[in-house]
């Protein structure tokens, strides 16, 4: 299995097995069920940064007679200065530990050294430098996308009927749920993430939080996340939170978010 497939369907779970090491291993072999390996195909893959589907800002992009300047870059609500940093300097950042992580393992399997097999397992676990790493990547790589500009169609909640839907049925209305997202958001101490979630066992949606770069795992599939780290906001908004939570509800990509909820977004490429 190529790994930009392997990811999105079993990272998670690997990551999950990082912190929790009774939880079901990759399908992959294992010689050691209780220490985390990765597959030996991950040597012929790196991560690579995804572009956006946006410009950084209204300034940087070519004149369009078709499409307005603000139809083209998530200011004013997120500045270029802050998209620039967050997507070419963090999240590259989290892709080349990453790389890095998965390159030494993958250097040891191939080397068939033990020792700095286990070493490395044992450093992984502790540090969490791959989780950490992994989930960033997983974490922005879903954030770029289900965030949009401000005055396409696609930021409107009426790109999304059924999860409209399915939200109005959840918490009693639209501005009911945002509420609740926000409480939930502003309620984070420290770094991490909010996520609408749906389960897919019971296709219930929730709203939950995660910690530093924690992926959404188990039976949850995210719909939408909210980055909550300070260089998310913090060149922009200081320490008003709440107003750049407010700013986000304009941008959220709700024909993404649909997709996501109906299932028709396929497996994320990484
Ligand atoms: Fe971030």
């Amino acid at each position: 299995m190529q790994l930009s497939a392997l990811l999105f369907t079993q990272l998670p779970q690997y990551l999950l097995n990082l912190t929790n090491p009774s939880a079901t291993p990759l399908s992959a072999s294992i010689t050691n069920p209780s220490l985390p390996i990765l597959p030996e195909d991950m040597a012929e893959t790196r991560f690579t940064l995804p572009a956006l589907p946006y410009a950084y800002d209204v300034s940087s992009i070519s004149f369009d007679f078709n499409v307005g300047p603000f139809e083209r870059a998530l200011e004013p609500y997120i500045s270029g200065q802050i998209m620039r940093i967050h997507h070419s300097k963090h999240h590259q950042a989290y892709v080349n530990n990453l790389n890095a992580a998965a390159a030494n393992h993958v250097r040891a399997l191939q080397e068939n050294d033990l020792h700095a097999q286990i070493n490395l397992q044992q450093a992984m676990y502790c540090t969490s430098r791959f989780k950490f790493n992994g989930g960033g990547h997983i974490n922005h790589s879903l954030f770029w996308a289900n965030l949009t500009p401000a005055n396409t169609s696609q930021a409107k909640p009426e790109s999304a009927p059924k999860l409209a839907e399915a939200i109005s049925a959840k918490y009693g209305s639209y501005s009911g749920f945002k509420d609740e997202f926000t409480g939930a958001l502003l309620g984070l101490q420290g770094s991490g993430w909010g996520w609408l979630v749906k389960n897919k066992k019971t296709e219930q949606l929730g709203i939950v939080t995660t910690k530093d770069q924690d992926p959404v795992v188990g039976d949850l599939a995210p719909i939408f996340g909210i980055d909550m780290w300070e260089h998310a906001y913090y060149l922009q908004y200081f320490n008003d939170k709440t107003s750049y939570v407010d700013g986000i509800w304009n941008i959220i990509n709700w024909d993404t978010a649909e997709g996501r909820y109906l299932d028709r977004c396929g497996t994320l490429k990484l």
